[in-house]
């Protein structure tokens, strides 16, 4: 890569089981990035191996894909440490994830760290986790989302 050539910037979404909030992140903000014309490397993690390999909660997707996002291809894993080094924002649902990212990261590296929706104004510092909850809990983690990546835009875009 030439010197002039900027990096591609790099996000990934963390949750506690990365099947319901951050794989709705991903699917969302991938949607939004492309029609805003952003070229970004984005992927999802959970804090803990529940549901390492599964698909994405049945109940996220119907959410999304009532709203045109597509989650194919999604697999849950595990936030590793090589992560730290790899993504630029690495991007809390809740402040419980946040703990955990700072417990097993780095000092160095936790600049990155960030509550997602500390990039929009929704009145809301967390995604609640909607695990036990109904569908409207889905819809709220998706509306939440939504306005979250159109901010995590706006930023990036700013910066380049
Ligand atoms: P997520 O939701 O962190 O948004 O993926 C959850 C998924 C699974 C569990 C809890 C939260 N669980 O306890 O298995």
């Amino acid at each position: 890569m030439s010197q002039d050539t900027p990096k591609v910037p790099s996000v990934l979404f963390v949750c506690l089981g990365n099947i319901c909030r951050s794989p709705t992140a991903e699917a969302v903000f991938r949607q939004k990035a492309r029609q805003a014309g952003l070229e970004v490397n984005i992927d999802s993690a959970g804090t803990h191996g529940y549901h390492i390999g599964n698909p994405p909660d049945k109940r996220s997707q119907a959410a999304g894909e009532a709203k045109g996002y597509d989650f194919s291809g999604l697999a849950c894993r595990k936030v590793a440490p090589e992560d730290f080094e790899q993504f630029d924002y690495i991007l809390a649902m809740d402040h419980s994830n946040l703990k955990n990212l700072k417990k097993v990261s780095e000092p160095l590296h936790h600049d990155k760290l960030h509550l997602f929706l500390s990039f929009a104004d929704t009145g809301h510092e967390e995604v609640p986790d909607p695990y036990y909850g109904g569908r409207k809990g889905f819809e709220l983690v998706l509306e939440l989302i939504e306005k979250a990546s159109d901010g995590l835009i706006k930023t990036i875009k700013q910066q380049q």
